[in-house]
């Protein structure tokens, strides 16, 4: 029986099994050996997982965030498995004293970074009339100034000394259309992409690159349990994905390692989109008819075939 588009096919659009990817550290040992990375965020999720890959890679990695508990017990996980040095640092990013403070602990411990992956964020779905002024400001604090702070610090005292660097952003697929429901995460997102495609323009005459990676949905704590608190919509959203998965943390971090490292040295400016193919797939006006079966296409193609003029 047609199921008339009610889409009670879900989950049978996937006519070929779909293999789980082996996923390894893509680059070569000891890419970052003489290189230290800066990892907003680095304790937890995405930036955990960066600072392991670019730890296991050679770099000495500084992890920056509120929790130094956290981070400190990171760090261990991390440089035990490596064998590579990794600094807990704690501060906000919201403020710029306190990153100040941090990153002159950065240099004078271990240097200054030539890699700084700015993954800090804050997010949670809400309506936005539900939101108060000081709500709206804190996401666009942490994600957008927080970005600002941490670049404007690193990037004049690289300047001073006459020293590249890498810059990678974190940021979400939403930036290109919005969306509701996220709407200060949007907003402070897409500022951190017009950040990142300005400053590779106007500083890379001192040698600094600018990227950023858009990512569609992979399972962590800190966002599946702001953003999917029911867990439905990391069930649903499968459906609008083609390669009909999560993304894995590991699979960024290899991205991430690629465009900070010397092997990127002529990408810069670039928003790199990360999400399975959602993104397109999402905007496709008939893309919902993969949901249709071989034999609800035999009925519509009958009833196509039966139209009579115009
Ligand atoms: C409405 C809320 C709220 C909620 C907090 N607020 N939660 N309003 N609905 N669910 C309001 C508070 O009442 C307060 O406003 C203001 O927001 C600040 O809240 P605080 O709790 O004081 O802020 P703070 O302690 O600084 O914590 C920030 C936070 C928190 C963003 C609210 O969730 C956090 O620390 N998050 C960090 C990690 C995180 O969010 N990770 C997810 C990133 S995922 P008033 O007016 O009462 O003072 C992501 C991916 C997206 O970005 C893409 C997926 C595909
Ligand atoms: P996460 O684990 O919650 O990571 C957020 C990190 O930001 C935490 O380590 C947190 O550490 C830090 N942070 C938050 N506020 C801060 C502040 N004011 N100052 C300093 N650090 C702060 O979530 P995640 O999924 O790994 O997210 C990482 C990045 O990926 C974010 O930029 C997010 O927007 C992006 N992203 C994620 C997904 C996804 O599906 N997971 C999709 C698209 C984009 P403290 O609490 O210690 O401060």
């Amino acid at each position: 029986m047609l199921s008339r588009f009610g889409f009670t096919n879900f989950g049978r659009r996937f006519v070929h099994s779909q293999l789980q990817p082996r996923v390894d550290i893509m680059l070569p040992p000891g890419t970052f050996s003489d290189r230290v990375a800066l990892i907003t965020g680095g304790g937890t999720g995405l930036g955990k997982a960066m600072a392991t890959t670019i730890s296991r890679l050679g770099a000495t990695v500084a992890l920056l965030s509120r929790k130094l508990d956290i981070l400190q017990k990171t760090a261990e996980e991390i440089s035990s498995e490596t064998g590579n040095k990794v600094l807990a640092l704690q501060a906000d990013v919201r403020n710029p004293d306190a990153v100040k403070s941090a990153i002159d602990t950065c240099v004078s411990d271990v240097g200054l970074p030539s890699i700084v992956i700015n993954n800090a964020a804050g997010n949670f779905i809400s309506p936005t009339q539900r939101l108060s002024a000081n709500a709206f400001k804190t996401i666009v604090d942490i994600v957008l100034l927080g970005t600002a702070n941490v670049i404007l610090d690193v990037g004049k005292r690289l300047i001073n000394s006459r020293q590249g660097a890498s810059f990678l952003a974190i940021t979400t697929t939403y930036t290109n259309f919005g969306s509701g429901f996220v709407v200060p995460s949007a907003a402070a997102k897409s500022g951190v992409e017009a950040l990142t495609m300005s400053l590779a323009s106007e500083w890379g005459r001192y040698g600094m690159r600018f990227n950023a990676i858009a990512p569609g949905p992979i399972q962590t704590k800190g966002a599946f349990s702001r953003l999917d608190p029911t867990g439905k919509w990391s069930k649903q959203v499968l459906h609008r994905i083609p390669t009909g998965r999560l993304g894995q943390p590991l699979e960024i971090a290899n991205l991430a390692a690629y465009l900070v490292s010397d092997y990127a040295s002529w990408i810069t400016g670039e928003i790199v989109t990360f999400d399975g193919g959602e993104l397109p797939f999402s905007a496709g006006e008939f893309n919902h008819l993969t949901e249709v079966t071989d034999q609800e296409w035999d009925e519509l193609e009958a009833m196509i075939r039966n139209v009579k003029g115009s």
